[in-house]
């Protein structure tokens, strides 16, 4: 499905030759309220520094597509975000969060997840029922009641869009459920936390194109009430869901606009060279 409200254009049809080596949107933060954003990060995995230059915005309710070719540092970019490459990389600079720099020692990391949550590229259901699969993590640190169990596990798997295929099998192992259905799921037992940004990093790209096209749906409804991060492969992905879009290069955010700007007019000759296609 290609969306008609875009089209890829040679770069010379617009970018001049004095085009910006790079653009980054300047948010103004007195019109959009910022749910994250990173200054001055860098990782580096040893001596390879796979990320720098990081400096983003996130706006708080929106979707955010990271693009670039395979490499280009955007999962390392993503899993800094919530502390995931703690234990394989140096990850320099901030991440500032509700006025807080979560990108320090004294941040109690399992609390920070529970506002920042994470589903990866395949899904990764555990071998529990359905049920279990939601509330484990819940029941791991606190004490809910069974209502308050069956409340959660129904408001996240409706927000999730997986409710009416699974509401009369809760007790089903997670793992007979289809790619895209587990996917789903996923990203139920991520809400049952009542994250206030989900990162998701290429979620779709393992499933069939209506798997694919209901996690895009499910994504589209939850930005009323989550600030989206997702790396996702699929340009026509990124310019149907996200209201911006991030072009990483060689650990470099290269162009960062509006998604309609970034494929109709980006400032700069790289981005339109990997949006049609002639490199990656
Ligand atoms: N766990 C790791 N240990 C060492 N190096 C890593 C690790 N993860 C990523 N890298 C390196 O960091 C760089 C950026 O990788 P990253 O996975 O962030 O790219 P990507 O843009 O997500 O690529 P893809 O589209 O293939 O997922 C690459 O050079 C990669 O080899
Ligand atoms: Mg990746």
């Amino acid at each position: 499905m290609t969306n008609p409200n875009f089209e890829f254009k040679p770069a010379s049809d617009f970018i001049r030759e004095d085009a910006p080596e790079r653009y980054i949107y300047n948010m103004a933060s007195d019109k959009h309220e910022i749910a994250i954003s990173t200054h001055d990060l860098q990782v580096s995995y040893g001596d390879n520094l796979a990320l720098s230059e990081g400096d983003l915005e996130f706006e708080r309710y929106k979707i955010t597509s990271l693009i670039g070719a395979s490499g280009s540092g955007k999962s390392t970019f993503l899993r800094s975000l919530n502390r995931m490459n703690d234990d394989v990389a140096t990850v320099n600079g901030q991440i500032m969060y509700r006025g807080v720099d979560i990108n320090t020692k004294n941040i109690d990391v399992y609390e920070m997840r529970r506002h920042i949550g994470m589903v990866f590229q395949r899904p990764n259901p555990f071998a529990k029922s359905i049920y279990d699969n939601i509330t484990f993590a819940l029941t791991q640190r606190g004490n809910y009641t069974k209502e308050q169990l069956d409340e959660i596990v129904e408001t996240s798997l409706k927000q999730a869009a997986l409710w009416d295929q699974v509401k009369d099998e809760l007790n089903k192992s997670a793992l007979a459920l289809s790619g895209g259905q587990a996917q789903r799921l996923v990203i139920a037992r991520a809400l049952a936390l009542k994250p206030d940004i989900l990162l998701l990093d290429e979620p779709s790209s393992a499933l069939d194109p209506i798997s694919s096209a209901q996690v895009e749906d499910t994504l589209i409804e939850l930005k009323n009430q989550y600030t989206i991060i997702i790396v996702t492969h699929n340009m026509q992905q990124a310019a149907r869901i996200s209201d911006y879009t991030a072009f990483f290069h060689l650990g470099k955010v290269i162009e960062y606009d509006l998604t309609r700007k970034i494929f109709t007019r980006p400032k700069v000759a790289l981005t339109n060279d990997y949006i049609s296609g002639n490199f990656g």
